[in-house]
């Protein structure tokens, strides 16, 4: 199409009246029909121009936006015309920074209902040079919805793997018990006093199995329960230092040395402190049991304004390729005395902060562990926090 007009402009000085009359009309229909396809998306689509005023919109933008007093769009800038404030300052930020936005995701109120909308900002370019930008907007309210319906499903899915689980792992305990008691039976059986030596043994077996099966159920249902996390705006840093200092001693007694890699400036995120530090400490164990005596282990935290990563790395045994979609599973130890729920706690703890978890192993050299907490919205809209947090440490 866009050929054809750049053929008809040619022409346009030779023509006559009448079919410079004609190719207006073909200019009008044809852009008739763009509106028409740009009004009937799902989502909204903005074009601003070099300053950054609203050249083109389709109605869905000008709902969700609740775009007012768009008489004539050339006028000002696109912010002015947005009434929710949060919208309205983030489209001044982005479009006069030329950054370029990727689902951002902002709860507004729109025809009296509560919508999440995601909003992405990119440079249109032509020929090299930032000519405008486009955006586009799109409602994720349902989206989010079916997440976190398919979320309660799975997380259905993994307690019956885990009820399975623990009834199979109750089994050999109470067997092993059952087994001892009888033992004790026959020695004890028509004898006014029995030697306490003999008998020591089996109860100190059958105590052993008794702690084991309180370990299974507590931390089953540490698993199961749901977690209420209270989320609250806490400085990670601080956290792992503090974890930090409390491994220490447990490490140096193995000869493993602790390290501490904690970036400056690191947005502050939204963490349940309690539930965190038992995250990092499940890792921080493992990487302990994994190096055995000498080696070491080192805690980094550094971040972006999109998230905060904590990592735990150490230099012991690895896992195998093998074992590596595994290890998260619920019961699934190599450890004698491992219940093998370590990793699936520290899965869902930091599930509930909407975070990720990611491990790179190398076998016989050893493995990270990394966690990516997200930065909340209202953070990541301060663009200058580390301006911000300079300040506050008297440096600014
Ligand atoms: N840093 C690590 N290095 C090597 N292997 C690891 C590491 N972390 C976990 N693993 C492997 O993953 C398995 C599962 O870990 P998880 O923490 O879930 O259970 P566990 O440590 O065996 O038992 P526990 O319930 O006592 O934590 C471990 O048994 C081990 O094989
Ligand atoms: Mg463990």
């Amino acid at each position: 199409m866009r050929r054809f007009f750049e053929r008809a402009m040619a022409k346009v000085p030779k023509m006559s009246d009448e079919q410079l009359r004609a190719l207006l009309g073909a200019f009008a229909e044809e852009n008739g029909r763009l509106e028409m396809a740009l009004d009937s998306m799902l989502d909204g689509i903005i074009v601003c121009d070099k300053d950054h005023q609203p050249i083109i919109y389709n109605k869905t933008a000008e709902r969700m936006l609740a775009l007012t007093g768009i008489t004539d769009p050339a006028e000002r800038p696109l912010w002015y015309s947005i009434s929710d404030r949060d919208f309205s300052d983030f489209f001044h930020e982005t479009l006069e920074s030329e950054d370029s936005i990727l689902e951002r995701e902002f709860d507004i109120v729109t025809g009296g209902r509560n919508r999440l909308i995601a909003a992405s900002v990119m440079p249109l370019v032509a020929q090299g040079r930032i000519e405008g930008s486009l955006i586009h907007l799109e409602d994720i309210t349902d989206k989010r919805k079916r997440e976190a319906q398919l979320r309660r499903a799975e997380s259905l899915a993994s307690l019956t793997t885990l009820a399975a689980g623990v009834a199979h792992e109750i089994k050999n305990p109470l067997q092993s018990i059952s087994i001892h008691i009888q033992l004790l039976q026959r020695a004890a059986k028509g004898k006014e006093s029995v030697e306490t030596a003999g008998l020591g043994h089996h109860l100190s077996i059958v105590t052993e199995e008794i702690e084991r099966l309180n370990k299974i159920v507590v931390e089953f249902l540490f698993a199961v329960r749901p977690m209420g996390v209270e989320l609250r705006d806490a400085d990670v840093g601080a956290i792992v230092k503090e974890l930090a200092a409390f491994i220490r001693y447990e490490a140096e007694e193995a000869g493993i040395s602790v390290d501490l890699r904690i970036a400056e400036k690191l947005p502050r995120v939204l963490v349940d402190k309690r539930y965190m530090k038992q995250a990092i400490l499940n890792l921080a164990q493992n990487a302990l049991a994994a190096m055995g005596t000498g080696g070491a282990l080192t805690f980094g935290v550094e971040g972006d304004e999109n998230e905060v990563r904590i990592s735990v790395e150490d230099t012991g045994t690895g896992i195998s390729e093998a074992s590596l979609p595994k290890i998260f599973e619920p019961y699934y130890t190599t450890k004698e005395s491992g219940t093998g729920l370590g990793l699936t706690i520290t899965f869902k703890i930091i599930r509930e902060h909407q975070g990720e978890i990611n491990v790179k192993s190398r076998q016989g050299h050893g493995s990270v562990f990394t966690i990516s907490l997200p930065v909340p919205q209202k953070e990541r809209k301060l663009l200058s926090w580390n301006d911000k947090d300079a300040t506050a440490r008297g440096e600014g």
